[in-house]
């Protein structure tokens, strides 16, 4: 069997940013490691950071949802205590007694790497693969210190990749301003938002438990998806006059039932009375709006009918539908993760001028999609494209 190569990128992540996942994203494509674990620090021996553990470990759960390789790993996190590289790398290293274990640093770190901690164990624990530098130079000391370590039987590789040059810090002064960063992954920044981490105005009540509630209930890759739909909600929101913050709750909960079995969603159906269509009763991925507005109300504490029914409908839409309920179903078909459709640069197009013809074509797209399949098409889908084109005076 092949050995197994597994790269480590460590860091505060407070938060993580565009840098860090293209950092990650070159060492993979380079054929380095298959896998790489992404790993936030506990307790940081010369840092202290600014959230708390448990946020940067959302924060780096969400932005890593964007490529499989990409593995998010708590082994920092759970360990009490000062923990060091040399603590990680011994600890993985009983864990994979037979893998090559490679740790990401970056050229300036390469000077330093004498005075971390037992640094002469820990060069002989891993493969150091070296990022340039932000500015794409190496600083005067580098050859001479990178020659010394080798032959003290370090191993360095470098990652061919154009220079990082974004940094926390500056992404922390824009958030604090309000303003959105360049190099911050959408996921991450609506969490930012929502939450009011690092100064960022518009925190949005009762968010805590909600992020806490979604993290539990949703794969990593749907927790990026309502965050990334929560703020295209929010701007689409902005751009047609609905309420920003209540398409932005919208976003955030409108899948927060996708995951629950169908059976236990046609049980809470019953229970609560929420549906008596049997197209709706004999599918999750028409079932999961109805039950979400309901646990929206009933486990997030959500009042607010129009919010509700703009979970409810988000996936087929409705003839009369609100500019908020359209909003959010758009913002669901249209959010910069959504993989690639046949019409999706179309509907992305066409979102910023008109909300009700950007939702007919992507509701078209999916009628189009699921006839071709030979899938069913819910009647309520075919209604609201009608009402639609009679809306927009393109009637067929
Ligand atoms: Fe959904
Ligand atoms: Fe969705």
């Amino acid at each position: 069997m092949a050995k197994q190569r597994i790269g480590i990128l460590g860091g505060t992540f407070d938060p993580i940013h565009c840098g860090h996942i293209r950092m990650g994203l070159s060492v993979l494509d380079a054929g380095y490691v298959d896998r790489l674990l992404v790993m936030p620090s506990g307790n940081p021996p010369h840092k202290s950071c600014i959230v708390s553990a448990e946020d940067r470990w959302k924060m780096t759960v969400a932005a890593c949802a964007c490529d499989d390789r990409l593995v998010p790993s708590r082994l920092e996190l759970d360990r009490s205590g000062r923990i060091y590289t040399f603590d990680t790398l011994t600890a993985l290293r009983r864990e994979y007694p037979k893998a090559d274990l490679s740790y990401i640093i970056g050229a300036d770190t390469l000077t330093q790497l004498r005075s971390w901690y037992r640094s002469d164990e820990v060069i002989r624990l891993c493969t150091f693969l070296v990022c340039p530098r932000p500015d794409g130079s190496e600083s005067a000391d580098y050859a001479s210190e990178a020659a010394r370590l080798t032959s003290a039987g370090a191993r360095f590789l470098p990652v061919r990749m154009r220079p990082v040059s974004v940094s926390s810090t500056d992404i922390r002064s824009a958030l604090s301003a309000g303003q959105k960063p360049d190099g911050l992954p959408l996921p991450v920044f609506e969490y930012c938002r929502c939450k009011g981490l690092y100064g960022c105005p518009g925190r949005i009540d009762a968010i805590d438990s909600w992020i806490d509630q979604l993290f539990k209930a949703l794969k990593p890759s749907r927790f990026a998806h309502s965050l990334s739909v929560a703020d295209t909600a929010k701007k689409l929101a902005e751009i047609h006059g609905a309420d920003p913050l209540r398409a932005e709750q919208a976003g955030l909960l409108h899948d927060c039932a996708k995951y629950i079995p169908l059976e236990e969603m046609r049980r809470i159906a019953a229970k609560h009375n929420l549906t008596d269509d049997p197209a709706m009763l004999d599918s999750a991925a028409l079932l999961h709006s109805i039950v979400g507005a309901w646990l929206a109300q009933d486990q997030y504490g959500m009042p607010d009918p129009e919010v509700l029914d703009a979970i409810r409908y988000h996936n087929t839409g409705f003839p009369g539908m609100s500019v908020l309920s359209m909003c959010v179903c758009l913002a669901d078909s249209i959010e910069p993760l959504r993989k690639s459709y046949p019409l999706l640069d179309q509907v992305r197009a066409l979102a910023e001028q008109s909300l009700e013809r950007a939702l007919l074509l992507s509701l078209e797209g999916t009628a189009e999609y699921v006839k071709s399949r030979g899938r069913y098409l819910h009647p309520r889908t075919r209604e609201t494209i009608h009402w639609l084109r009679r809306l927009t005076g393109t009637a067929k």
